[in-house]
């Protein structure tokens, strides 16, 4: 099966492109897999480093499926082949080519190479330490001020992308992952669903999470990098509320889409805390930030603010500065986060389940190096996730927590039942962009 590998250039004005050179490389003679770091609808996300960097500098590989998955006509029994699903390569393309479109910027995930073999495509790019929910709980105080700050950081990303002409089409809290030199630096990252932008042309097609997409969207109508600032407003929305702005009686995917398309007086946002909270102050939230979401939310694509209008808001710019309300008491949003977790605004996946692509990535991986992945959910022999085992610690080498434990980046710490039923939008575009 040819392999090739797409690597990053840059051209004059800074802006990265994906060389489709056909080197004949294969991802697993170049890197050693290490641990599973994260799990999507679509893919999977792995510790990896590069088996002649001296340095063993460690990165993040993200591996999509593209092998031809059907139906045994005898059992019925779901089946996989090893061949080239030709319709999923098209979109892990697309995908590469949006993200080789940004570069490098702080707050958006930096693609590093990207590999088409063994019918999957490998995408490496800087690993990041923990998702946003883990870095929102272990914040010692979660006010209006940090969020602030967080979401000043999610506006310079997403501004980054829409300067590319991308529009990304499923910003969502599971996509903003937090690493950098500090390992504080808010990032966006997953392009799966992303589109360019041909100068002011439109896209169109239903991408990305229900409770975040947007009117425009859903109404099927054709749509720019706006529909960006709406999903990033519902992402504000939540984790200041509580709950999202449109909330259907019955709690489904198709009850979502349909609240957020009629956006009827009786289902407008209500701006008020889902949770019974009170500032030491009696105020919940400050003017700037109200003000801030309540117009971000605006169902006109053109009244709309853009990423760039939003970042010049005084709740933005205080934010950046960090002198929102400095020597405010200002009240803990805590119980905001975890009502949004009940609604599910965080998805959670069991990434220690064993799934075939774990089987078919072991396999490539022992072939070549002589020894399996890391087996999940196995105490560590020791800390380096992708160090080479001493002999006589075996085959199997690290778990992905310190603890050996179950806990997965983007799952709940606590016992908060979390709802993750909504579905993802993935409709082939009939897309004006390229
Ligand atoms: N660079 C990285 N460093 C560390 N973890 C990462 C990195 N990129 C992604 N992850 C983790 O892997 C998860 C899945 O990655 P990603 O969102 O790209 O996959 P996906 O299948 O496209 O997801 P989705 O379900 O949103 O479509 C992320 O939510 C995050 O927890
Ligand atoms: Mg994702």
């Amino acid at each position: 099966m040819g392999c090739f590998a797409s690597s990053k250039v840059t051209d004059e004005a800074g802006v990265a492109k994906i060389n489709d050179t056909t080197l004949s490389d294969d991802f697993h003679e170049r890197y050693l897999l290490g641990i599973k770091l994260g799990l999507g609808a679509f893919a999977q996300v792995r510790v990896a480093a590069e088996v002649n960097n001296a340095a063993k500098i460690e990165k993040a590989v993200k591996i999509i499926d593209l092998r031809d998955k059907g139906e045994d006509p005898v059992s019925g029994q779901a089946t996989i082949r090893n061949s080239l699903n030709k319709g999923l390569e098209k979109t892990a393309r697309k995908e590469v080519a949006c993200w080789g479109r940004l570069g490098s910027h702080p707050n958006c995930v930096c693609m590093e190479a990207a590999f088409f073999c063994h019918s999957l495509c490998y995408v490496v790019m800087e690993k990041c330490n923990s998702g946003l929910l883990q870095a929102l709980e272990s914040m010692p105080e979660l006010t209006e001020r940090g969020l602030g700050n967080i979401f000043a950081q999610m506006l310079l990303g997403i501004c980054h992308c829409h300067g590319a002409r991308v529009v990304h089409r499923d910003i969502k809290p599971d996509n903003f992952i937090v690493g950098g030199k500090e390992g504080q630096t808010i990032k966006l990252g997953d392009y799966g669903l992303s589109a360019m932008l041909v100068k002011r042309e439109k896209t169109s097609g239903t991408f990305g999470t229900a409770p975040f997409m947007s009117p425009e969207m859903l109404k099927g109508l054709t749509y720019d990098v706006k529909t960006d600032v709406w999903s990033f407003a519902v992402v504000v929305y939540v984790l200041l509320f509580g709950n999202f702005p449109y909330m259907p009686k019955v709690q489904n995917t198709k009850a979502m889409k349909r609240a957020i398309i009629d956006g009827t007086p009786d289902i407008t946002p209500s701006f008020v805390p889902s949770q019974r909270a009170v500032g030491p102050t009696g105020v919940m939230y400050s003017n700037t930030a109200l003000t801030f979401v309540k117009s971000l939310l605006d169902r006109e694509p053109d009244a709309r603010p853009s990423a760039m209008d939003a970042l010049a808001m005084p709740w933005m710019v205080a934010a950046l500065q960090g002198c929102h309300m400095t020597g405010a008491e200002l009240p803990s949003l805590r119980q905001m986060l975890h009502a949004a977790k009940r609604v599910g605004a965080f998805e959670v996946r069991n990434k220690l389940t064993e799934s075939p692509l774990d089987k078919y990535l072991n396999e490539l991986q022992e072939s070549r190096h002589g020894r399996p992945l890391p087996a999940a959910g196995k105490k560590k022999a020791d800390s380096g996730s992708t160090t080479p085992p001493s002999p006589d610690k075996g085959k199997s080498f690290e778990s992905d927590s310190s603890s050996g434990t179950t806990k997965s980046m983007n799952k709940s710490s606590d016992t908060d039942s979390v709802f993750s039923g909504w579905s993802k939008g993935t409709s082939s575009a009939q897309s004006q962009s390229s």
